[in-house]
């Protein structure tokens, strides 16, 4: 019997950190004799560097991405009675940051290329109740903030991006981060940046939203024990503060990598069926995921499993078909292209530390499956 081919994953966390393990260590023995476990100078310091990355003037860490969207409805004082425009494809997390302070997460269809909230969809969403829209940068490629800002600026609405997906990514030269009025990043360790943990952050070039935003996170108060409103316990631990400088400081030569290895699946399956990821206009995807589509997804995936190669699926179901939703009335049909990416989209391996030989292993199966 012919040896299995080995494995390749679809990510590979532990190989990202290889370089950095030695720095992490050091790091985290560092925060243990600080004695300073959550919040301190290692936070401090990440939010100053990461908002500098962004080119962004402020930085709010946070405990994970979620808080991070969760803080922004609180931040645009969004409650019962109010809309927020959503896309139904994305995380839950998304859906989640409405529901949490009781307003109506408020769907509106993607567009088809970039799976990102398509502005005319948006347009049509808007009623006189809607507060803001929160735009996915999903998979990594920037949603149209440009054409979204100005929609928003038109009805008084603030726009929030949800960049979990995008740290880095770039439109019009512009990072993510800065394309809205506040912005909302996860450091979950499969992201771009990892943390060794949870995490995540507010970024924002408004003093006031950051300012409030930093005693939200941590109990509604700027002095200890006086609360000026009802906070959180949404603080980042010291430790995912300081691994979260080091690896910020890999962060553009990862995103380099998974450009590379985007562009060489672009050029080595452009002959295949499968639908490719696309990048808009002034775009800069940082290809969190590598995406593609195809009606047959399901058999191909099968091919995939049998030749040892990962891959992930989501979203399985947007979330308009969830059935914590059922109550806003959404039936089969209502986003059909939301619904045909959730029953097509396969996201192939792709990670910083992903060599050549795996990729080509990927492309190989791709290629036998559809000359079979
Ligand atoms: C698009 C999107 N939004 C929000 C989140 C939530 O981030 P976290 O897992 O850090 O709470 C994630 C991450 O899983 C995400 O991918």
């Amino acid at each position: 019997m012919p040896e299995e081919a080995p494995f390749v994953p679809p990510l590979d966390v532990k190989a990202q950190l290889e370089p950095h393990r030695e720095a992490v260590k050091e790091a985290i023995a560092n925060v243990l004799e600080s004695g300073v476990y959550v919040l301190g100078p290692e936070v401090e310091a990440f939010e100053t560097e990461f908002a500098a990355f962004c080119g962004a003037e402020h930085c709010v860490a946070v405990n994970s991405g979620t808080s991070a969207l969760h803080l922004t409805m609180r931040l645009y004082d969004i409650g019962p009675g109010d809309e927020v425009i959503i896309p139904p494809y994305t995380f839950a997390a998304t859906a989640w940051a409405p529901s949490y302070v009781g307003a109506t997460p408020v769907f509106a269809e993607i567009d088809e290329a970039t799976f990102c909230l398509d502005p005319k969809a948006v347009e049509k969403a808007i009623t006189p109740k809607t507060k803001a829209v929160i735009a996915v940068h999903l998979y990594g490629h920037p949603a149209d903030t440009e054409a979204l800002g100005a929609l928003c600026k038109k009805h008084g609405i603030a726009l929030i991006e949800d960049a979990a997906q995008a740290h880095g990514a770039r439109l019009g030269g512009q990072s993510a981060g800065t394309l809205g009025d506040a912005a909302c990043f996860s450091f979950y360790p499969t992201k771009n940046l990892p943390a060794c943990g949870e995490g995540g952050a507010v970024v924002t070039n408004d003093a006031a939203l950051a300012d409030r935003c930093r005693a939200l996170r941590n109990h509604g108060s700027h002095r200890r024990y006086f609360h000026d409103e009802v906070g959180y316990n949404y603080r980042m631990e010291a430790v995912q503060g300081a691994v979260l400088r080091i690896h910020l400081k890999s962060l553009a030569q990862w995103n380099a990598a998974r450009q590379r290895l985007a562009r060489r699946y672009l050029e080595t399956l452009k002959e295949t069926p499968l639908l490719l990821p696309w990048e808009a206009d002034g775009a800069e995807s940082v290809y969190h995921l590598f995406t593609v589509r195809h009606p047959e997804a399901e058999t191909l995936c099968e091919q995939l499993k049998k030749e040892n190669i990962g891959f992930s699926r989501h979203y399985p179901r947007p979330m308009h078909l969830q059935p914590c939703y059922a109550e806003l009335g959404h039936k089969e049909g209502d986003f059909p292209i939301s619904e045909a990416a959730s029953q097509q989209c396969i996201n192939l391996p792709i990670f910083p530390t992903m060599t050549d030989e795996q990729q080509n292993r990927v492309v190989e199966a791709i290629r036998t499956f559809f000359a079979r």
